[in-house]
Parts: C-alpha cells; structure tokens; sequence
C-alpha cells in the first residue's frame, strides 16, 4: 500500500474539488459566451470525436493547478494525450492525475447538460481520489467525489450561488441487486466513437450486446436480459458515477480511455462497486474468481455496490453473477491502444 496518511488524500481531494469548481465556472461562463458567438470544435479521429477551446484551456487550469502545488507528480491528460507522439498507455505506480477536463464534449457542442470535469488520482496504478464535477446539472453543478481509504468517503454535493448545498454521504448501504438481475437493472451503455459498418465491427457489436441486455427473457437464442432500461449519456464518466451512486445498476463502455473513468472508478470502488473487462475471458471456469479490469484497457463493465440479499448472497456474490450474466450475452470487442 502507498505511504500516502489519509490527511495527505484529503489535501489532494479538497485541491480536485477546488479546479474542478473553477473549471466549471470557465465552462459556464464558455456557455454564455455562446450565446453570441458559435462553438468552434476540430475534430480527431472523426466527425464525432471532437475537441473545442474550452478542452484545451480547462486542461491547462487543470494541469497548471495541480503541478504547481505538486511538480514531482505525473499528469495524464486526454488533450495533452491526443497531441502528443506517445500513445502507450503511461501510467506507473508513483502518484500520478489522470484528467479529462471535458468529458461529454459533444454534449457540451449541443447543450445536453451530461458533461463533466473528471479529476482522478492514482497510487500504484489504483485510482485512489476521484473528483467528478458536472456544472449543469443541479442549481450551479453536481460534485461527485470520494478518497479510497479506510477513513475515506465518498460524496454527492449540489453547489448552489452560495457554495455546496449539504454534501450526501454516498455509502449509505444500498440495496440488494434484483434477484433475477440483469431483469430489472438500469443499463448505462455508449456507442462511443467507432463507427465503422461491417458485420464484425464494434458498433454493429455493441448495438446487439444492448439489444440483448434490453430483449424479453427466452428472446435472442436465451440470450434477452429484459433490463429495465438502457441510458446512453454521451459521457462514459457521468454513467460510471451514477453506476457507483446507485443511481442506476450497470456501466458498460468500451473504447473511451483511462481518463473518461479513472475519477469514477475511484467514487465506485470506494462505494462497494467492482469493475471488470467488459470482454469476457475466454477460459474462465464457472468457480474462477473474477478478474478486475485493467484501467488502461478501454474496456469497462462496473456494477454498482448492493446490500445482502435476501437469499443471504453476498454484495460480491451478487456483482460477480450478474457479470457472469452480462458477459453470457456480450460479444467481445476489439479496442486496440494505437502503438
Ligand atoms: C467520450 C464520452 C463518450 C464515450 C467515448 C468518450 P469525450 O469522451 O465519454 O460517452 O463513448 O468513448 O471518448 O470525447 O466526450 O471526452
Ligand atoms: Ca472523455
């Protein structure tokens, strides 16, 4: 374990609290500024991959921020990454930001207010401090945010003009996952960026893998889930936080990047949530345990934190049947990091 105290975390967490507010307050401000002049984006891999200035210039208050307090840690950032040479995927054990200033940039083009400044910060690869901040939605912005820690927490604040309005303690124990789960799970699921049309391809994919989840039971050749809805946000991080606050069951997305969850996988780990591959291994026997995802592998399924049931089944026991259940119906995904 890191030699970081808890008191240590916690400067690190109010300082992510504190850039993500200013970064949402550039942001609202942008939005304003739109109302005379148009939103100018360019775009990366395709029409909808798409960065604008607002991007860039949260990233540099971001960056700036946190390395003039602590210049020995490491930043990972998704602009800083897209206009970089380096495309491996950086992260080593030694404390190190892994930032998404914008996450639902599309959104954010549109006025669709799932947009968020994502802060995480990890230890050993482990992302420890998540600070997610959503600043159009609520009064003046939602902050989700935790510290991975015994003596940690993870919290939901709303900010109104006078600051936050009552932080809410997010582990209050939630309840059992349904018992015919995925039945009656909300299915938070992205169709992401590849857009590519072939049979095989991860769009036509991830399009069946969400028609199964949402068909009636005995449909599909046995494979129909009858979730009770599928929600596509434009923002893989505002369904991993709503997935680690409960506020919905299971987070599938591949092909978004360590930054687009790192801060919520912190929030969900440290709410009782576990995330995996969204793949299924390919020879996994029915008593092996299962494995964790990786955070640089761009493929994610995270289920949300639950109490016992009432057949006495563990909170894991319950997340790792319904992993099972979702892999039983997910046809795997080809997410290449580019070398
Ligand atoms: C994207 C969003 C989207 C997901 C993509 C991400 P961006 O991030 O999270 O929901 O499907 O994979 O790249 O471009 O808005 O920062
Ligand atoms: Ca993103």
């Amino acid at each position: 374990m890191s030699d970081f105290s808890i008191a240590q975390l916690r400067q690190l967490h109010e300082l992510a609290c504190k850039v993500a507010r200013i970064a949402g307050d550039y942001l609202r401000e942008d939005q304003l500024r739109r109302r005379k002049v148009a939103l100018a984006t360019r775009e990366k891999l395709n029409s909808v991959d798409l960065v604008t200035a607002a991007d860039e210039g949260v990233e540099k208050i971001i960056k700036d921020t946190i390395l003039a307090k602590y210049p020995e840690h490491a930043f990972i950032g998704e602009e800083s990454y897209s206009a970089g040479e380096e495309k491996r995927f950086l992260l080593k054990d030694g404390p190190t930001w892994i930032v998404d200033p914008i996450d639902g940039t599309v959104n954010m083009v549109h006025m669709f207010p799932m947009t968020a400044i994502s802060i995480g910060f990890c230890l050993e690869s482990i992302p420890t401090v998540g600070v997610v901040f959503a600043p159009f939605l609520g009064g003046q912005g939602m902050m989700y945010s935790a510290i991975r820690h015994p003596e940690g927490g993870a919290w939901l604040s709303e900010f109104g003009p006078d600051g936050p309005i009552t932080p809410l303690p997010l582990v209050s124990p939630p309840p059992p996952l349904p018992i015919d789960a995925p039945k009656g799970c909300l299915f938070f699921g992205e169709y992401g960026k590849d857009r590519r049309d072939h049979p095989q391809s991860n769009l036509t994919k991830k399009a069946a893998n969400f028609v199964n989840m949402a068909t009636e039971i005995g449909g599909r050749g046995g494979k129909g889930g009858m979730v009770h809805g599928i929600r596509s946000l434009g923002s893989s991080t505002m369904d991993m936080v709503y997935v680690a606050a409960g506020q919905g069951d299971i987070m599938f997305e591949a092909g978004c990047w360590e930054w687009d969850v790192c801060a919520g996988i912190a929030i969900l780990l440290q709410t009782g949530g576990i995330v995996v591959d969204s793949n299924p291994p390919s020879d996994l026997k029915d008593s092996d345990p299962i494995p964790m995802a990786n955070l640089g592998g761009r493929r994610y399924l995270a289920i949300r934190a639950c109490s016992e049931d009432s057949n006495g089944r563990s909170a894991r026991a319950q997340q790792e049947a319904l992993v099972r259940e979702v892999w039983k119906r997910t046809e795997r995904l080809d997410y290449q990091r580019p070398m």
